[in-house]
């Protein structure tokens, strides 16, 4: 920890955070932890899968590029201006502003938001971690895909294995977050994050020896809009805040320990090129194999489940590398739950008066009761599917609804607010003070994205989707 940090001063009540990250890498490491997770390399690809491919990466990369960057320095600016847990700080910087408390519903929305998305994310980290086991009794190996497929039917057939393997996950989460998230968070994503890209690679390398790699670049990278739905746009435009973490109050809480010297807008580049970077390979590694083994692209959410496999029980040394992949996964998915887990604790913390260790006992609790829904989902209620009277909520479980709740509707509307309140209810020389840009051309270019291309974009696809 640099000596910075006990003497930065946070607000005007004169309140001390003496948390502030020790670096501006280790921030970059921590945001990163949080971007990068099952959003890239288990939800990417098989929604990528399931939109037909290049039309559908297009529209993902452009709204990378023009809403998800612009917001997450917004989002990260407001979190170190306000130096709190996104409640609090919405409620704070709306004072000083001089302007509605109502805005601290964007607080409250990320809250909410956390909660119910953890609340899945956390199955499916609970596959991953079964994965590992699976993997490192050489299951894989010589297994064909009908093989694989019923070993993959079989864990979401299972609601007490499910269960076992949430509740693990969930566990491990509620762990590192009682202890207080940076201590272990940044030493863990410092080897993390090359160990991931380095068997992303290799898997790509082994992706490269099938005869299918042309195949899988093409279906990744050439655009036919003919396969593109507006609910694909919605999607993609939906994951890009998913995938970086964004609307959700998350990079503000911490953006609120990061120092005041680091340059926002560089570590946000930073974090949304790696995150890109990683969704990307595992595109790359997983198409190829689809294609290679005469699997179906749409195959939904088990599409990882069902490819990597074959490629680990053929490839040598395959048990080891994919039980390798398995843990790594574990770990990205991991600290993008902490991520989750902490707006939630952190509000209860400050807000109820109640210990750390007690707050995220109380919300793990009830994250992970929430999570009994998801599991039912995947086999005894599989059939149940509450909005089905409405054609866009035809043949969805309450999983695939609370997945469009929060990544298509709750996220992009929290991404609204936060270029809302930074680009027009914020003065413009506070922005400009806090990310230390000056009136440069960057600057400029960034302040018009964040005030008219982002929420009109947003508000276009939301429209689009509502007609
Ligand atoms: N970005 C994470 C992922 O891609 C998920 C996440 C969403 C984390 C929203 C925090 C907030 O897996």
């Amino acid at each position: 920890m640099s000596s910075t940090s006990t003497t930065l001063t946070r607000d005007a009540s004169g309140e001390q955070a003496p948390r502030l990250w020790s670096s501006r890498f280790a921030f970059v490491l921590a945001a990163t932890g949080s971007a990068v997770g099952l959003g890239n390399i288990w939800k990417f690809p098989y929604i990528t899968g399931e939109n037909g491919g290049g039309a559908f990466v297009l529209v993902y990369l452009l709204c990378i590029a023009l809403i998800g960057l612009p917001i997450m320095m917004a989002e990260v600016m407001i979190g170190r201006r306000g130096g709190h847990n996104p409640i609090t700080t919405m409620k704070n910087l709306a004072a000083k502003a001089g302007i509605s408390a109502r805005w601290q519903g964007l607080g409250w929305l990320g809250v909410v938001g956390s909660f119910i998305i953890l609340s899945f994310y956390s199955v499916i980290g609970g596959w991953a971690v079964s994965y590992v086991g699976t993997s490192a009794t050489g299951t894989f190996a010589g297994a064909d895909a009908d093989a694989v497929g019923a070993l993959f039917g079989n864990l979401l057939g299972s609601p007490s294995t499910l269960l076992l393997w949430h509740t693990l996950f969930m566990a491990l989460v509620m762990v590192v977050v009682a202890r207080g998230v940076r201590a272990g968070l940044e030493k863990a994503t410092t080897w993390l994050m090359p160990a991931l890209f380095v068997l992303l690679l290799m898997l790509v390398g082994y992706a490269f020896t099938t005869d299918s790699f042309g195949q899988g670049v093409s279906f990744l990278f050439s655009p036919d809009f003919s396969k593109l739905s507006t609910e694909g746009v919605l999607t993609a435009m939906g994951h890009a805040f998913f995938t970086l973490s964004l609307g959700m109050g998350v990079m503000m809480v911490y953006g609120a320990y990061l120092p005041k010297q680091v340059s926002i807008a560089k570590v946000s580049i930073a974090v949304s090129l790696m995150d890109t970077l990683v969704a990307l390979l595992a595109g790359l590694a997983i198409f190829p194999i689809v294609f290679a083994n005469g699997l179906e692209p749409g195959a939904g959410p088990g599409l990882i489940f069902q490819t990597l496999p074959l490629a680990f029980g053929q490839m040598p040394g395959g048990t080891l590398f994919g039980t390798l992949f398995f843990v790594l996964l574990v770990f990205a998915a991991w600290t993008s739950a902490i991520s989750l887990l902490e707006p939630v604790v952190s509000w209860v913390e400050e807000n109820k008066g109640i210990s750390r260790v007690t707050s995220t006992l109380v919300a793990g609790a009830a994250i992970w009761t929430m999570g009994l829904l998801t599991i039912l989902s995947l086999n005894e209620w599989s059939g149940f599917h509450p909005l089905g009277m409405f054609a866009t909520f035809e043949g969805k479980t309450i999983f695939d609804l609370l997945d469009y709740l929060t990544a298509n509707i709750m996220l992009p509307l929290g991404g609204l607010l936060v270029a809302l309140f930074a680009g027009w209810a914020l003065r413009r020389d506070s922005v400009q003070d806090e990310l230390g840009m000056g009136d440069s051309a960057m600057f400029r270019i960034w302040y018009g994205l964040l005030r008219y291309v982002t929420p009109i974009g947003v508000l276009v696809v939301f429209v689009y989707n509502l007609i």
